[in-house]
């Protein structure tokens, strides 16, 4: 690591794309490499330090109780047995599966949500990252499982959101190489004001 330049990380950091589900296999990301992950993840910018976040793992030995909620919640929708059974089989998906779960303060008058909506979305783009780093590949899926009432009261704390999932393993194809022309666009200059 010590060898790479700074255009080397951004180079690899560039290189970073979501992995669905089809497109990974195991071996799952380790626990440590897990961790290391979600230490990134605390690197987000965060006004007064609120951690408005945190990720819970789901162990392989779960995903069928995981499973039972998803075709439940599925269910509740109104969806036919053969969507039913696919939702159940969701639960499956990602040889590492983690749940996004975010922990909004109101009370708090100096950082209004969308600050604290930015570091819940900087943490995962950095937990991403890093994942890609290591050598894994990983998606963020929600679907409407996040908004069923008794999915997220299985994750959540009163007043927590399962804002979505992570899913994460190793991929089965290669970096596809990424031109993105827009950041014309988003970087501009400002012009001062118009005497
Ligand atoms: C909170 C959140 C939820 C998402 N939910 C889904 C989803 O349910 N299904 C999906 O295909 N993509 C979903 N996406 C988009 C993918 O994670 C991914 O960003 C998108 O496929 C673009 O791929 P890229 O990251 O390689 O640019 C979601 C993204 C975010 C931030």
């Amino acid at each position: 690591m010590n060898d790479l330049t700074p255009e080397d990380l951004l180079a690899a950091l560039a290189g970073r794309y979501s992995v669905g589900p089809k497109q990974m296999e195991a071996p799952a990301p380790t626990p440590e490499h897990l961790r290391l992950a979600a230490q990134l993840a605390l690197r987000a910018p965060d006004h007064l330090g609120l951690h408005p976040f945190r990720f819970v793992s789901v162990a392989p030995a779960q995903r069928a109780a995981l499973g039972e909620l998803f075709a439940r919640a599925a269910q509740r929708r109104g969806l036919d047995d053969t969507e039913v059974a696919a939702a159940r089989r969701r639960a499956h998906n990602g040889p590492a599966l983690l749940a996004v779960i975010g922990r909004l303060r109101e009370d708090v008058d100096d950082v209004p949500m969308h600050e604290q909506w930015m570091c819940i979305g900087g943490a995962v783009m950095n937990l991403l990252n890093a994942l890609h780093l290591l050598g894994y590949g990983a998606k963020v899926v929600s679907g409407l499982s996040v908004r069923d009432a008794e999915v997220r009261d299985a994750f959540c704390a009163p007043g927590e959101v399962l804002v979505a999932w992570v899913i994460a393993g190793t991929p089965t194809r290669s970096t596809r190489a990424r031109h993105d022309e827009r950041v014309d666009d988003l970087l501009t200059e400002w012009l001062g004001i118009e005497p």
